[in-house]
């Protein structure tokens, strides 16, 4: 499904995020399994388009508008570098599995402080979280 964009302008990337995926399908050399991926986003954005962007597949069933918890992921850092969490986010990342106290919906997180800004997406979601090609 296509995903909607946030329809604000937005200014230079200049906010640091660091998307670390769990269980990407090959292991890294030292054994890992995890691989991450060191972003710039502009104030505005959402987690779920910036990742998206640069080739960083997170399943968004409903296309980004708070209708699924396909796009369930945990903020590591940075929380308060995020809009806050309505009540209709807080409602649908209920239905999410792995649900954690730093549980976000990453459509409806917006970049709006200065970061670091740090996101696992979880394991349960590997399936669905594929590397595409630039
Ligand atoms: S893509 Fe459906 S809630 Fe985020």
């Amino acid at each position: 499904m296509h995903m909607r964009h946030s329809d604000i302008e937005h200014g230079p990337a200049t906010v640091k995020v660091k998307y670390i995926l769990e269980n990407p399908e090959e292991l890294n050399e030292d054994g890992s399994d995890t691989a991450e991926h060191e972003l710039m986003a502009a104030k505005g954005e959402h987690l779920l388009e910036v990742a998206i962007e640069h080739g960083i597949n997170i399943e968004h069933s409903c296309g980004g508008v708070c209708a699924c918890s396909t796009c369930h992921v945990y903020i590591e850092n940075g929380m308060d570098s995020l809009s806050e969490s309505e009540e209709e986010e807080e409602d649908r990342v209920e239905e999410a599995p792995g649900l954690q106290i730093n549980s976000r919906l990453s459509c409806q997180c917006l970049v709006e402080g200065d970061g670091p800004i740090v996101v696992r997406i979880p394991s349960w979601n590997r399936n669905a979280v594929k590397e595409v090609p630039h």
